[in-house]
């Protein structure tokens, strides 16, 4: 019998990816997703189980049961930051929500190996050191408070149900970019830019410094904490970059000019970064450096 791995936001930027990687690899795959903002409704084609819905729903969590998968991976999140500072409460009340469902509906999966939580590195907050797993988590914005959150409740949950004693694990990305990202995040707000001559709002100087992962390397990294994780996993290459330089480096590979205007966000961090010892002592081999992912996101221009 197949594999069955449950996908929340599994038709997002990120998960539709991790979607129709985990299909090619034979999972029988179900996917929730309420198909709002950054969702790729056009991958659906059959391959996979797919419900249409808030996760934080009662049918939400009553599907989860009813499918009793072997490992759940809950990705589905609002996550925009700037959307987050506008409409904390809806943020942090929709994700928060989220989260406690699928933790829920996880403890009555008899089946369950895992449940993997997807985190992000703005859960640190500052970092003037790469932080690492066992770090304190410190967010300062309410996208990364809702993050947190779901930090937080593994571990509690993980402590506190022995149904889900060693069954749970958490990855915390650093800023991904690839197809299919919308242009509220940078990477693709530079590429609307030289396609479109969009001018792109370059938030408090461009001086805030990220961390940079290519899409491809991401839908392995997941299946291998799914399989074998049982803790906390920082996963970046430590390609870092402020938004100044991540902008002269793309004018320098496509040879065009990318438009600009100055905007600012409220209580931004200036840098993130993470060690990532723990996840390549896991066995990750991550498959794109950050040069061949640019050259790969940018090969159309
Ligand atoms: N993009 C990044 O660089 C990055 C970095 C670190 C962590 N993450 C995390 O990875 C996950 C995916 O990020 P993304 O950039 O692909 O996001 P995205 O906004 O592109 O996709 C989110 C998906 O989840 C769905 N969704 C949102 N809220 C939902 C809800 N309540 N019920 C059902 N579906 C819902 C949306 O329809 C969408 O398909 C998120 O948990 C995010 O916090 C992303």
């Amino acid at each position: 019998m197949k594999i069955k791995v449950l996908i929340t936001g599994g038709l997002g930027f990120i998960f539709s990816h991790v979607t129709e990687y985990f299909v090619s690899k034979g999972y029988d795959v179900v996917v929730i997703d309420n198909e709002t903002v950054g969702s790729h409704p056009e991958i659906i084609d059959g391959s996979f189980t797919y419900f249409k819905d808030d996760v934080f729903s009662k049918e939400s969590y009553d599907f989860i049961v009813k499918h009793n998968p072997d490992y759940i991976i809950h990705a589905a999140a609002i996550s925009d930051v700037d959307f987050s500072i506008q409409n904390p409460n809806e943020t942090i009340y929709k994700n928060n929500q989220s989260i406690v469902n699928v933790f829920e509906a996880a403890r009555k999966c008899s089946n369950l190996k895992k449940l993997v939580y997807i985190s992000t590195d703005e859960v640190y907050g500052e970092c003037e050191y790469r932080k690492q797993e066992t770090d304190i988590i410190f967010p300062k914005n309410p996208y990364a408070c809702s993050k947190a959150f779901g930090s937080l409740l593994r571990i509690t949950y993980d402590n506190t149900y022995p149904e889900l004693k060693d069954k749970t694990a958490e990855t915390r990305f650093c800023n991904v970019f690839g197809e299919r990202q919308d242009d509220r995040k940078i990477m693709s707000a530079i590429k609307e830019s030289i396609l479109n001559d969009k001018i792109i709002p370059i938030h408090n100087g461009g001086k805030g410094s990220r961390e940079y992962i290519y899409i491809g390397n991401i839908p392995e990294a997941v299946e291998l904490v799914m399989l074998k994780g049982n803790r906390v996993y920082n996963i970046t290459l430590n390609d870092s970059y402020t938004v100044t330089e991540l902008i002269d480096k793309v004018q320098q590979v496509t040879s065009k000019k990318v438009n600009t205007v100055e905007s600012q966000r409220s209580g931004m961090d200036l840098k993130y970064q993470m060690d990532n010892s723990r996840i390549l002592e896991l066995g990750w081999k991550p498959k794109f450096t950050f040069e061949e992912g640019i050259k790969k996101y940018y090969e159309i221009i």
